[in-house]
């Protein structure tokens, strides 16, 4: 029953389909919708209107978003939402660059968020063999009742081509100049919690994650911030940002010079590199995963639905009684796949048929249900039990809010499962 009340959209498409509308949504000044007959044109728009403020509603945002041609979708996001979506290819791969925090970061998250840092808050030096770079993340969109439970800072650097012979001073050492034996970077990252003591001097830091890489590798390198995020959005902390020093410990202070060039194969900043047409998908990607409490978490909405699935095929329903019938919704109908990213539209299912005396075992009824059908069957005057989902399950969506933030969200109670008589 709370299922039932919950599936505020199931509710609605069934209504629509059992008013006799072809669509589930039904476009405004279709034909197709007119023919149905049974409303105006203001009226179904004034319907649809209501409509959508509901979902919207129910996706937690205030208006539809809509963002610009510019907004960029990390391919990160597009990964993990292959990976974990129930619509996905279910061949898909993790992707190489994923780390195992990512992972089980996600078993625990119904929400993925990514953000890329201001860039007019950067604060870019480079002296003494280390480049810093200072970054700020605006994380005011993520919601109260949203708790982080872990985040990560993606950081893309490329492969040092001829690692070696920076190392040499430039001489030719064709011995140790080429091959995976390159050198080697250390790339720290700190949470900055306060302003410097003195103007243009450092700021106070505190070390949240660090790796030794290799020169030789291009890919993504990913570091758990998890402290520094969590303490900020629950408010424990002020967020001054992140600060990424790249070292070369074996060029020490004399070489100044190559460090800096090293430095650009990090990607940390857009005006360390003359290959801006890159940038929008190889700049630092901030992620977070975190839970609004409500529901199943991304990871487990596959597993769910294809269980559900499994159970779904051993059944066979009869002819006219109660199942469940297809629908596709098809957010292109309403505009909708301008913010949602993926999947393009999804299947809803809906349940429809007969609850006929008596009741079958595979209808799935409750004792209520079998009294009523029973009473009716006596008493016409008492309706039979409907034909409703019994069981629901969550879908995941990869959307762009009103900043045009990318976010990775699971949806409760969105496809039909199980139809019952009830
Ligand atoms: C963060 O984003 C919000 C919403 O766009 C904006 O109002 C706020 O000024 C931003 N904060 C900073 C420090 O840029
Ligand atoms: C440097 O070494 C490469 C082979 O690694 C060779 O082709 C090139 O001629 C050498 N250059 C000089 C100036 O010795
Ligand atoms: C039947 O009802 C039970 C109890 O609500 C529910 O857990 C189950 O998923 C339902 N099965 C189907 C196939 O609808």
């Amino acid at each position: 029953m709370v299922a039932v009340v919950r599936s505020l959209m199931v509710l609605l498409l069934a209504q629509v389909l059992l008013e006799g509308a072809t669509g589930l949504i039904p476009e405004v000044g279709r034909r197709k919708y007119s023919e149905s007959g049974k409303q105006t044109p203001e009226q179904s728009e004034s319907f649809l209107n209501e409509f959508e403020l509901r979902l919207l509603n129910m996706f937690g945002l205030r208006r539809r978003p809509t963002p610009s041609k510019q907004a960029v979708v990390p391919q990160y996001m597009l990964d993990l939402y292959r990976m974990h979506s129930a619509n996905g290819d279910h061949s898909t791969k993790r992707p190489k660059s994923m780390g195992k925090h990512a992972d089980r970061a996600a078993s625990k998250a119904n929400t993925i968020r990514s953000f890329h840092h201001e860039e007019a808050m950067e604060a870019l030096a480079s002296l003494k063999g280390k480049t810093t770079q200072q970054f700020y993340f605006n994380l005011t969109s993520i919601p109260d009742e949203e708790l982080i439970t872990s985040a990560e800072l993606r950081i893309y650097r490329d492969q040092v081509m001829g690692a070696a012979a920076l190392n040499t001073n430039s001489k030719n050492s064709s011995t140790s100049d080429s091959g995976p034996a390159g050198g080697f970077h250390r790339i720290n990252i700190f949470e900055i919690f306060g302003a410097p003591a003195t103007h243009g001097g450092e700021p106070l830091v505190r070390l949240l994650d660090t790796r030794l890489v290799q020169d030789s590798l291009s890919r993504w390198e990913s570091f758990d911030v998890s402290p520094a995020v969590s303490q900020w959005t629950s408010g424990k902390g002020h967020n001054h940002g992140f600060m990424v020093e790249v070292l070369h410990p074996e060029e020490g202070e004399k070489n100044g010079e190559h460090a800096q060039r090293r430095s650009r194969h990090v990607r940390v900043s857009r005006s360390l590199h003359q290959d801006q047409d890159s940038w929008p998908q190889a700049r630092p990607l901030l992620v977070t995963y975190g839970h609004d409490g409500r529901g199943d978490s991304v990871l487990h909405t596959r597993e769910k639905r294809q269980a559900a699935l499994r159970k779904q095929r051993r059944k066979q329903q009869h002819k006219a009684s109660c199942k469940r019938h297809a629908l596709y919704v098809d957010f292109s109908d309403v505009g909708w796949n301008e913010w949602i990213v993926a999947p393009p539209g999804y299947h809803a299912f809906y349940c429809h048929g007969e609850c006929p005396f008596p009741l079958a075992d595979h209808l799935n009824s409750t004792n209520h249900a079998i009294v009523q059908t029973l009473v009716n069957s006596v008493n016409s005057n008492i309706p039979r039990a409907c034909c409703v989902p019994t069981d629901l399950s969550p879908i995941s969506l990869l959307y762009l809010d009103e900043y045009e933030k990318v976010i990775l969200k699971n949806y409760q109670d969105m496809v039909v499962e199980g139809c019952g008589c009830r």
